[in-house]
């Protein structure tokens, strides 16, 4: 049986720390599904359909990954996706409290679909889809967190929202 999971997210942009761990999942997960929240309650810099564009690009050069958009429990896309487990980042400890109610809820409501951590590597230990959005609204520089396609549209979308 293939082994598989669901990498979910908002990537509201995708960085280099997802793509790392996507890159370290696929040495357990015979295949991996990174499927982004469509939340119209959460406001977003980037449209859904913008986000699974960048996902795309960024992650091309990696085999044995699908894209998708989901809505609802993330349990229930998991199960109709026919995967086995949810994979998640951690980065520091910070992370782990959140991390780790949002996988006791997801066992809690099905049993079956396990969560697998991984860690992501030192150098994005403080790289984070928010971060470099509030560092990028104020000029800085953030072109070693995220892939050239996703720096250029984040300069792209705050000029326009500025302008
Ligand atoms: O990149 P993020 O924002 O940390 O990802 C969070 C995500 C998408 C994994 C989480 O919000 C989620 O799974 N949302 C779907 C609704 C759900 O199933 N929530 C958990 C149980 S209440």
């Amino acid at each position: 049986m293939q082994k598989v999971a669901v990498y979910p997210g908002s990537f509201d942009p995708v960085t280099y720390g997802h793509i790392d761990i996507v890159q370290r999942g696929r040495k357990i997960f015979d295949k991996i599904i990174v499927a982004i929240l469509h939340n119209p309650g959460k406001k977003a810099l980037f449209p859904v359909e913008e986000r699974l564009v960048m996902l795309r690009d960024s992650m091309k050069e990696i085999p044995g990954i699908t894209f998708d958009i989901f809505d609802g429990l993330l349990v229930d896309y998991v199960k109709s996706s026919g995967a086995q487990a949810i994979l998640r980042g951690m980065r520091a400890v910070s992370d782990f409290e959140h991390e780790f109610q949002l996988a006791l809820m997801n066992r809690k409501l099905n049993r079956d679909i396990e969560t697998v951590f991984l860690m992501t590597g030192m150098r994005w230990f403080f790289t984070s889809s928010s971060i470099i959005k509030e560092a990028a609204l104020f000029g800085g520089d953030i072109s070693d967190m995220v892939p050239p396609n996703v720096h250029q549209r984040v300069k792209e979308k705050f000029d326009q929202l500025k302008s």
